[in-house]
């Protein structure tokens, strides 16, 4: 189990949370594997995706007080109309906000919406190899993985492998 979770706040996601979550984002996208864009990307991304929040498509964040940890969202999975009712999701947590069950927050609270849904019928997660975190997070929430593609990403120099969870639910 996680270590106690911290008592923070998850709500959705607005406009003034934005930049926060772009400077978590691009953290990742200059250092990690966990996204596979390559340059930072600054507001426009993540604020179209505040924006266009609605129904089946949530974004939420964690909050202490004034301080933004992370957030996680929910969004389309191909842009193609039998598709609808599955769900692409994800989580980014700032770095000192890791390993106190604050993912696990955001993830109950996120597929606790969508479950009550009756249009969403499954969800994908992507997962850049190795996340062991991201591993366990998605198995404890319910998602099993369906396979690996084999170095699809190439990031720092090497190819990165990414494993396809799906929670149908
Ligand atoms: C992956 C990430 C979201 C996990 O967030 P978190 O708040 O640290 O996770 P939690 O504390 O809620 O823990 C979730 C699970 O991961 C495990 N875990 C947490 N940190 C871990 C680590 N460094 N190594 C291995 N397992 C870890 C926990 O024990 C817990 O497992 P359990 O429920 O089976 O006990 C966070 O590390 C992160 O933002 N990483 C960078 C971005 C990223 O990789 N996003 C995912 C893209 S697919």
């Amino acid at each position: 189990m996680s270590p106690a979770a911290t008592a923070i706040t998850v709500r959705d996601a607005v406009a003034a949370d934005v930049p926060s979550m772009a400077s978590i984002y691009d953290e990742q996208a200059r250092t990690s594997v966990a996204t596979f864009d390559t340059e930072p990307r600054g507001a426009a991304y993540l604020g179209e995706k505040v924006a266009g929040a609605a129904g089946s498509d949530i974004v939420l964040v964690a909050v202490d007080g004034d301080e933004l940890l992370g957030y996680a969202f929910s969004g389309p999975f191909r842009p193609r109309p039998a598709y609808d009712g599955t769900k692409e999701v994800s989580v980014y947590l700032a770095e000192g906000a890791r390993g106190r069950g604050i993912a696990t927050q955001l993830y109950s609270a996120l597929l606790g919406r969508l479950d009550a849904l009756p249009d969403v019928h499954t969800q994908v997660a992507v997962i850049a190899l190795p996340n062991d975190a991201s591993v366990s997070l998605h198995r404890r929430h319910g998602f099993e993985q369906v396979g690996v593609l084999r170095e699809v990403g190439h990031k720092f120099g090497r190819y990165v492998d990414t494993a396809w969870y799906q929670r149908l639910g």
